[in-house]
């Protein structure tokens, strides 16, 4: 039956649609001059295609209209083809934590490149990182290395499934844990092929009644203690808690994704919630800027890998210990990111998280910046956000217009809002920031829907 629409929502309506226009003009303005200040990346991007699918070999890289070709960074400045300059606000996704220069780690890089690389054999660099790692995690008895945060929750996964002889894997809704373990909104397709339950973050009563219901089956529990890619939405104490004790209960393996948020204190996410889990998985800028991946845990959990056992499991990686992600590592960890910079860099996070979320409730626009420390993320809303589904749908060229907005101020951040901090940023970079917040909130904050 057809319904007269109230004059209210008549109105609303026309002011959605009168929103939407401008938001698209906005956006139409913006790419022209992203278009204009960019026209190498165009064309480097034209050629990418021709040989990789969409120009891209990492899905994340890929932005309309078409990415910005980096070539040198410095600190925490970037420089894309057509020499723009960019404060890096998105810090490799979490793993440029050092900058791009820091001369202790390109240093040890330097010492480890002169010393010979591809050695295949054990060095001396990855016993005192692995023992380095150990003594600030104190849920890792014993560490392995490997290439990435997607193959750290491989192993983490598969030694839990033959200790336990179960096979399910509980996982969250919103939850990313690597390019083959993506549960953000929707199961990928290309996911690994594991039998996963997924629960809802931040639900401890939905999440314990699935986990009574599945128990005798359940290896292990998969959880970031902080969802990242899903928004920088910190895991409550009570929540992870919960999935403690019922791990406890059932004999299940419990798992800290710590790939991000192992920066967060010096302990990790672990020790600011108190919570220790089974096993514990890193990756980002645990190698200093290279290619690094690390899974631990207890002993008894861990020793499946002693070689010396008989029936070992095994656990291969030509790389796994390549001399020069160990030194780096080691150079970061020990001589650059001790705790007490640990502990500053993320009250600094703090302030300035507080410090956008000021600005924007100064200009009434319904927008938050969530997260812990130097990890942090914009949405567009004011509805508190506790779990992926209650993220607000809003309209893609808004989310678009914010970051072209972002990128033509000389500020390198993620497409969809996410922010990593460096140590190399500066109180000049941090308020510059805030500035072109407040420009942006100023010019198109009338035209974000409620
Ligand atoms: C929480 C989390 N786990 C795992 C991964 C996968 O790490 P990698 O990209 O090194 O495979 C990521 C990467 O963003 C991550 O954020």
């Amino acid at each position: 039956m057809y319904t007269v629409p109230s004059l209210h929502s008549n109105a609303s309506m026309m002011n959605t649609q009168l929103a939407k226009i401008n938001i698209d003009t906005a956006l139409y303005s913006s790419i022209e001059q992203y278009c204009a200040a960019t026209p190498r990346s165009r064309a480097h991007f034209a050629r990418a295609c021709t040989a990789m699918p969409g120009g891209n070999t990492r899905t994340v890289l890929h932005y309309d209209p078409y990415p910005v070709t980096i070539v040198k960074g410095a600190g925490c400045m970037i420089w894309d083809l057509d020499d723009n300059q960019y404060a890096d606000f998105l810090g490799e996704y979490s793993a440029g934590l050092y900058g791009h220069s820091n001369p202790i780690i390109s240093a040890a890089i330097k010492k480890a490149l002169d010393e010979g690389i591809v050695l295949c054999a054990p060095n001396p660099y990855e016993v005192d990182l692995a023992s380095l790692i150990c003594d600030r995690f104190p849920s890792c008895e014993r560490i392995r290395f490997c290439n990435s945060g997607t193959e750290a929750n491989l192993m983490a996964i598969s030694a839990a499934r033959v200790l336990t002889g179960r096979s399910k894997i509980m996982v969250f809704d919103g939850a990313y844990h690597g390019g083959v373990f993506y549960f953000a909104g929707h199961h990928s397709p290309a996911n690994a092929p594991f039998e996963f339950i997924i629960g809802e973050f931040n639900d401890t009563q939905k999440s314990i009644d699935v986990i009574r219901k599945y128990h005798s089956n359940i290896a292990a529990i998969l959880v970031e203690p902080m969802q990242g890619g899903g928004g920088c939405i910190p895991g409550e104490t009570q929540f992870i808690g919960a999935l403690r004790e019922a791990a406890d209960k059932h004999g299940i393996v419990l798992i800290f994704d710590e790939v991000m948020t192992s920066r967060l204190s010096p302990g990790g996410m672990q020790q600011k919630l108190g919570i220790t889990p089974d096993m514990t998985t890193f990756g980002k800028y645990m190698g200093g800027g290279l290619t690094f991946g690390c899974f631990g845990g207890r002993s008894h959990i861990m020793d499946q890998f002693d070689p010396r056992q008989p029936g070992a499991l095994p656990h291969a990686g030509t790389f796994n210990n390549n001399v020069l992600t160990m030194a780096a590592g080691l150079a970061g960890l020990r001589d650059i990111y001790t705790p007490a910079k640990a502990i500053a860099h993320n009250r600094r996070g703090d302030e300035f998280r507080a410090q956008l979320n000021k600005t924007i409730s100064t200009h009434g626009v319904p927008m938050v910046v969530t997260g812990v420390g130097s990890l942090m993320c914009f949405h567009f809303q004011r509805k508190p956000l506790r779990r992926i589904s209650d993220k607000i749908i809003v309209d893609p060229n808004l989310v678009t217009l914010f970051h072209l907005h972002m990128l033509l101020s000389g500020f390198y951040i993620a497409d969809r809002g996410y922010i990593s901090l460096s140590l190399a940023l500066e109180d000049e970079q941090y308020i510059e920031f805030t500035t072109a917040l407040a420009t942006f909130l100023q010019r198109y904050g009338s035209l974000i829907a409620e």
